[in-house]
């Protein structure tokens, strides 16, 4: 827990009063904290377990099911991510049941969307040896929508969507409280919709694009890195990613500019910040042309 500095300038650091809690994760005794996870025993465990619909910024739904392990005692398999440890609980993470029920839920998300560029998701695909072959196209369905370019800020192709609801949370209750998004449809019509289906300039949107920020797939996308995929020229080992203060306002957020060719291409905010938990607003997050468009340059 990290020290903070109070308006007189002492330093004092805030005492943690949650109680210790020892589980076992394979094997292993871990000792963590009164209501942290599964998930958060796994990783100071060390242990890889794959996430989706998770982050750190977001409360998970349990909509994707990737990250599930076993319990002693416990009849089914469990998400990791949003179950609090007990003292006590042995957790079992590199079994066949776990191995075989992450791979499947990739092979469902990889056969009904397109994570071609979920590069995480690209990894545990080859982890965990999913097969898409098996899977008949004709009883696959995929979302077919039409990338849905509406404005110069971002993008939204669904049919790179995999229903994790982070988006959703984002546009809600875990950060912006616009709810200009929401999810829509039954069975292989789910979809994320605004109301009425209306465009996103004519929908509740205030483009802060903390949508974007959490999206795992690149479902949702900055125009500007959309434009150079479709040109073939998105470099990401070309680019530099600086960290800077952003100018508009007295909050201060943090903002990582990715830069290529000397350009702005992304926009992003560290998760970890204490003030801003990787959110930001319109301005910060897209208003940065007044960076790169000099009268000189026009
Ligand atoms: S658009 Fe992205 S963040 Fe939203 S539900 Fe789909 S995959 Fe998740
Ligand atoms: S991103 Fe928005 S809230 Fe944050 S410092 Fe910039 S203008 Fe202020
Ligand atoms: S990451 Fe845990 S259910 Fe999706």
């Amino acid at each position: 827990m990290s020290a903070t500095t109070t308006w007189n300038g002492s330093t004092e650091r805030p005492v943690d009063i949650r109680s210790k809690v020892t589980v076992s994760i394979d094997g292993e005794e871990v000792s963590m904290l009164e209501g942290d996870t599964i998930l958060d025993a796994c990783n100071a465990a060390g242990k890889d377990t794959p996430t989706i619909c998770y982050g750190p910024t977001v409360t998970p739904v349990n909509a994707c099911r990737v990250c599930v392990v076993e319990v002693e005692g416990s009849r089914t398999l469990v998400p990791s991510c949003s179950r609090p440890i007990e003292e006590g609980m042995v957790v079992t993470t590199d079994s066949d049941k776990v191995d075989h029920s992450r791979k499947m839920v990739l092979e469902f998300l990889a056969t009904s969307s397109d994570v071609s560029q979920a590069e995480d998701i690209q990894g545990w695909l080859g982890d965990y040896g999913a097969d898409l072959d098996r899977y008949d196209p004709e009883t696959t369905e995929r979302m077919t929508d039409e990338v849905k370019i509406e404005d110069d800020l971002y993008v939204r192709a669904y049919d790179r969507c995999v229903l994790c609801y982070k988006c959703v949370e984002a546009c809600g209750e875990d950060a912006q409280w616009t709810f200009a998004i929401a999810m829509s449809g039954r069975g292989f019509n789910n979809r994320i919709a605004t109301e009425f289906n209306v465009t996103l300039p004519d929908s509740a949107c205030v483009y802060c694009g903390n949508c974007v920020a959490v999206c795992p797939t690149n479902a949702l996308q900055f125009k500007t890195e959309f434009d150079l995929r479709k040109m073939a020229d998105w470099r990401p080992e070309d680019q530099t990613v600086t960290r800077t203060v952003c100018s508009y306002c007295g909050v201060g957020c943090n903002l990582d500019l990715h830069v290529q060719d000397n350009q702005i291409v992304k926009v992003e905010s560290p998760s970890d910040h204490s003030i801003t938990n990787g959110n930001l607003c319109v301005k910060g997050r897209f208003g940065y042309q007044y960076v790169q468009n000099r009268p000189s340059d026009s």
